[in-house]
């Protein structure tokens, strides 16, 4: 798929009227698309830039620009809540999610995620998402399809419980885990047997038990540094003057990410360091 340059035939192209509305399709040769101004044709689209006008029949303008990811995720349809994008950023940064990496997450859900641990890893790396429920797993595929024109050959979806994972279905051990799923901390064995030593674990929960439960059990693991947590919280500003303020609603909560890795097998965590350092 094209993420720059002038519009082709196959993109999922975004288009603004003048009320900021949104209005997205795919372009096709000798397509139309139909809007209460009259229809647009595709082939008006095609070969402009993006940030072009196009005009409707009626003379209605629109303003052209690819889906983004986070026009794709905010839309797309979904089983189980998505990972909003600015925990996905700090997820990508933070869990150090490089190209070519082999990266395991469960559960898949959306695949929200899943798209964009595949853009981190590129063409050399490795996504393997597990899902328990068939219908999540369907919805993941779904999207992730949608987003890249067809199913990456680097993804590996399962369906099963990530409880039953094994060397064996990896080829190897991974460089880096994500784990958004209700019970995390049942899963740290599965994980200390599948993470490389220096791997990084990133998980992933909304509540202040679950967060809890989750510290509790990689410090009990004893295969992990001392794990960090935190939450980032997204305000959106006003910028208009004197009328320049933060926004008055702000999605405040979403979930706390925690971190940790994988030490090297036989050795135990050194003396209890109730303050994570970077
Ligand atoms: C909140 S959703 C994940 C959303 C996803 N990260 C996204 O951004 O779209 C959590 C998912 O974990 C799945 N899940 C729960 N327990 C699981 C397990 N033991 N193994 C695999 N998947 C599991 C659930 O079925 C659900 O689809």
């Amino acid at each position: 798929m094209a993420y720059s340059g002038p519009f082709q035939p196959g993109d999922r192209v975004q288009l603004t009227d003048p009320k900021r509305r949104h209005h997205t399709f795919v372009l096709e040769r000798g397509g139309k698309y139909f809007t209460h101004k009259g229809e647009i044709s595709h082939d008006d689209i095609i070969g402009l830039d993006e940030g072009s006008v196009v005009r409707s029949q009626l003379g209605s303008e629109y303003l052209c620009f690819r889906h983004l990811y986070v026009d794709h995720v905010l839309s797309m349809p979904r089983g189980a809540a998505v990972i909003y994008p600015k925990d996905t950023a700090q997820i990508l940064v933070e869990g150090d999610i490089f190209p070519g990496a082999r990266v395991l997450e469960a559960g898949a859900g959306s695949g929200a995620l899943t798209i964009a641990l595949l853009r981190a890893v590129g063409e050399q790396g490795t996504v393997f998402s597990w899902e328990v429920r068939g219908d999540h797993l369907e919805f993941a595929q779904e999207n992730v399809a949608t987003y890249f024109r067809d199913t990456p050959q680097n993804w590996r979806p399962r369906l099963g419980d990530l409880a039953d994972a094994t060397r064996g279905e990896l080829g190897e051990p991974v460089d880096r885990i994500v784990l958004d799923m209700v019970e995390p901390w049942h899963f740290l064995g599965t994980v200390a047997d599948l993470l490389i030593p220096g791997g990084v674990l990133m998980t992933y929960v909304a509540t202040v038990p679950q967060l809890m439960k989750t510290m509790e059990g990689i410090r009990q693991a004893r295969c992990f540094t001392e794990p960090r947590a935190w939450e980032t919280l997204l305000r959106e500003w006003r910028v208009e003057g004197l009328a320049t303020r933060p926004e008055h609603r702000m999605n405040a909560h979403t979930a706390f990410l925690v971190w940790a890795r994988r030490l090297a097998d036989g050795v135990t965590p050194p003396r209890p360091q109730r303050r994570a350092r970077r």
